[in-house]
């Protein structure tokens, strides 16, 4: 082999290994309070979790490199390494929200209903607007900044059940080389005709957008039946032959809500045992099958969940804003089901983990149960990576995950740094921030080492 052609062989084999070309050997470095877990810290928490009081990480080619104390990994960088000074504020991995709709987000906070009058009264006509692709773009940017300005950087996206929505949030995401996973909205009955697809347009349009999307980037699809009411079982079982076709994308779906939903999906499908095995019977569980709520389910249901290893969005403000119920959070624990935090923004009222950490917590407390900070940030970030399957990629800084990252503050109004300057142990501060907290601690989020969102300003300089 002559020497260029050695040379254009290591030079592809390095690319392979390191990523980006440009970025490459060219490493930065990171200093703050860092926190990051490696396992469940319930019910034992040691050995859970790394944290760093001053720590520091190093991030090369949108890739985190190490993660360690200042003073270890100061010791082992070459003076060159440029340093982003970020003391008295705290690194933590980028949060994932499990189940949010991107085309709610100008309804969120819709007066005085309950699920399925919900629907029809405030979602539908919403997400109609959705079929113009001009608005979708404007829509899904603007959803976007609300994730990355709460320190969300991976979420699992409802569309609408228009293509365009879907192409409009991909080309978004895709922007600011987000980590997201969205689908087409499956739904060819017992909503307005504006709205309704059939199971061959849907499976064809799924399909289409399956090739467009999945895996450009760090993008991946779901097939997103919207719940058993509004899909036929001809649809259902078109969902199915999909999922076949396509093992690894994900399902995502509404399951056992609203008491007056497990009704109705009793009446349309009377010859099932319950709701989940409605999903069941037509392949729709599995390990990459996400079920928002999951809130009132049978024993049988939670031995299907678990024999099938599905996952559960549990979304706390939404279940409380719509009156849903209560998630059951032991029993989900105690049979090790996977689950992770959904904001559903718009029936949940906030796009922040804390917010949704904090409302979390009082679910736990209206059924005498404990959600303890750690164990909420864990949820937050490697648990709901976890929930998603994508936790070989992101939810903590082991070396080579993804370098999504929060900067936060944990001083941001006179309230919160006295309550953050009086507590004493980790458990504590993280606990005022997830009672307390919202976008105003969200100093900075980056995606992939790059800076995606700041609260100061970014302003040209040479
Ligand atoms: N079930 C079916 N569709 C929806 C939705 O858009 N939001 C919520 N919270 N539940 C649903
Ligand atoms: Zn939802």
């Amino acid at each position: 082999m002559g020497l260029s052609r050695m040379f254009l062989v290591v030079f592809a084999l390095v690319v392979q290994v390191f990523g980006s070309i440009e970025s490459f050997g060219s490493p930065t470095a990171y200093r703050g309070t860092v926190l990051h877990f490696l396992k469940n810290p319930y019910p034992a928490p040691a050995g859970s979790y790394e944290y760093y009081q001053d720590g520091a990480l190093v991030v090369d080619g949108g890739i985190i490199q190490k993660v360690g104390s200042y003073a270890e990994v100061l010791q082992s960088l070459p003076p060159s390494v440029p340093w982003i000074d970020y003391s008295g504020k705290w690194l933590i991995p980028g949060f994932v929200d499990t189940h949010v709709h991107y085309p709610q987000t100008e309804m969120i906070g819709a007066y005085g209903a309950q699920l399925l009058e919900w629907l029809n009264t405030y979602t539908f006509p919403t997400e109609k607007q959705y079929s113009n692709a001009v608005y979708a773009k404007k829509q899904a940017r603007f959803f976007i900044d609300q994730l990355l300005r709460n320190g969300t950087t991976s979420a699992l996206v409802f569309s609408t059940v228009h293509k365009e929505s879907v192409d409009a949030f991909f080309e978004a995401s895709l922007e600011k080389n987000l980590r997201m996973i969205s689908g087409k909205v499956l739904m060819d009955r017992n909503a307005p005709s504006y709205l309704l697809d059939t199971a061959a347009s849907g499976y064809q349009d799924s399909k289409d957008l399956i090739k467009k999307w999945h895996g450009q980037g760090r993008l991946s699809y779901a097939i997103t039946p919207r719940f058993a009411p509004t899909s036929s079982p001809e649809q259902l079982s078109q969902a199915g032959t999909l999922k076949k076709e396509f093992p690894e994308v994900y399902i995502h779906t509404h399951l056992s809500e609203n008491k007056a939903e497990i009704e109705w999906v009793k009446s349309l499908f009377p010859n099932h045992q319950g709701y989940l095995d409605v999903y069941d019977s037509y392949g729709l569980t599995g390990k990459r099958s996400i079920f928002a709520h999951s809130i009132h389910l049978t024993s049988v249901e939670f031995q299907t969940m678990a024999t099938t290893d599905s996952v559960a969005a549990f979304c706390p403000t939404s279940n409380l804003f719509l009156g849903s119920g209560l998630f059951p959070i032991k029993a989900f624990r105690d049979q090790n089901i996977r689950f992770g935090l959904g904001t559903d923004v718009g029936a949940g009222t906030s796009f922040s983990m804390f917010q949704t950490l904090n409302e979390a917590y009082k679910i736990a407390q209206l059924q005498s149960q404990k959600l303890s900070s750690l164990d909420g940030f864990y949820r937050a970030t490697l648990g709901g990576a976890q929930a998603l399957d994508l936790d070989s990629k992101i939810g903590n800084f082991l070396p080579g995950k993804e370098a999504d990252f929060v900067v936060i503050e944990p001083k941001s109004t006179l309230l919160t740094t006295m309550r953050h300057l009086n507590s004493q142990t980790l458990e504590e501060k993280l606990f005022v921030l997830m009672t307390l907290g919202d976008d105003r601690n969200v100093f900075a989020t980056y995606s992939m080492g790059e800076l995606v969102f700041s609260q100061v300003p970014q302003t040209y300089s040479r």
